[in-house]
């Protein structure tokens, strides 16, 4: 999926948006969009907006719960499971047994609903605490829920104690550039898409092309949005371009004519095996947009 729109899990206004939204999945916030106080009227709301939902579903519908380490997750959870949510985002994840717990309380509430096992995925945003940093080589311990992999620097500058994540001109510094690189490498060894973090100045259209075309080249499957606007942009940065789609057929098909070469060339330029997989890559992601 290119695109995850937050929606705050209390705004009506908002919500009432959801069917006419044309990300690729929407994510009902419980978490930080929404004040403590406000936390009981948005688990209301975003449980009718799940059961809302037209049969057959359109867009996915995700929810973000509170961290695991605070009192309101489990209540989150037990409130929204019944909707058939199609996933569950933690954000704050500090280690793996944190995706175990919350993989257990998922089965324990698909079992109280009649749903099968396995059947809400869960993303997790893994950068917002300073242990996450030393977890995500090891994500896929936690087991096939676990489909995708995001991050988030502003909690982690909260949680480092810095006073900014950014340089004067704007780039991340060294640290969050650090954070930004695991959650690509942990994401890819845990065999899940990685999906790149929000861009907040969301009146900036440009500068969020120029991020989601670094995103892309750099790996990440899809980007967060936090505004409507931004939408078509990052789904257009997201899905390949004609020549890309021109090139990767070009590749497959110098590999079915080959002579069984393990190295092949097009256009005066070497193709081996991690050439053909690009290619096959590009091919899947354009079929996916195309639907
Ligand atoms: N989902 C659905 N609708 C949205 C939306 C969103 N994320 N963001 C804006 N809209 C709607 C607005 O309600 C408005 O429609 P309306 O005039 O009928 O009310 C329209 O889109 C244009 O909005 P605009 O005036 O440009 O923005 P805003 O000032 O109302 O809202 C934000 C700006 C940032 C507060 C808002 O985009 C937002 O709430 N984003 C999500 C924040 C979030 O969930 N954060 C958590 C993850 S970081
Ligand atoms: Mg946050």
């Amino acid at each position: 999926m290119r695109s995850w729109l937050f929606i705050p899990g209390d705004s009506e206004r908002k919500l009432a948006k959801l069917d006419a939204l044309e990300s690729d999945a929407v994510i009902l916030d419980l978490e930080d969009a929404v004040l403590p106080e406000a936390k009981t009227v948005a688990r209301k709301r975003v449980r009718e907006a799940l059961d809302a939902r037209p049969t057959p579903r359109a867009a996915p519908v995700w929810v973000r719960i509170n961290p695991l380490d605070g009192p309101l997750a489990l209540a989150d959870l037990a409130a929204v499971v019944g909707g058939r949510p199609d996933g569950i985002m933690l954000p704050k994840f500090r280690t793996v047994a944190d995706l175990q717990r919350l993989d257990a309380a998922l089965a324990a509430l698909e079992a109280r609903e009649g749903l099968a096992e396995n059947s809400i995925p869960m993303v997790a945003v893994g950068t917002e605490t300073a242990r996450s940093l030393f977890e995500l080589g090891t994500l896929d311990a936690a087991g096939p829920r676990l489909q995708g992999l995001t991050w988030g620097a502003e909690d982690l500058a909260v949680d480092l104690g810095a006073a900014r994540n950014r340089d004067s001109k704007g780039e991340w510094l060294p640290t969050y550039q650090l954070a930004r690189s695991l959650v690509l490498a942990g994401a890819a060894a845990a065999g899940i898409q990685a999906i790149d973090t929000v861009y907040t100045d969301f009146r900036d259209r440009e500068g969020l092309r120029e991020s989601c075309r670094r995103a892309r080249a750099d790996g990440f499957a899809g980007k967060l949005a936090i505004h409507p606007d931004q939408v078509s942009v990052i789904n257009e940065a997201f899905t390949p371009g004609d020549d890309e789609v021109e090139w990767a057929r070009a590749v497959i098909a110098v590999f079915a004519e080959g002579s069984g070469d393990g190295a092949l060339s097009l256009h005066g330029k070497l193709l081996d095996a991690p050439h053909l997989k690009q290619a096959q890559r590009i091919l899947a992601q354009a079929a996916q947009s195309a639907r």
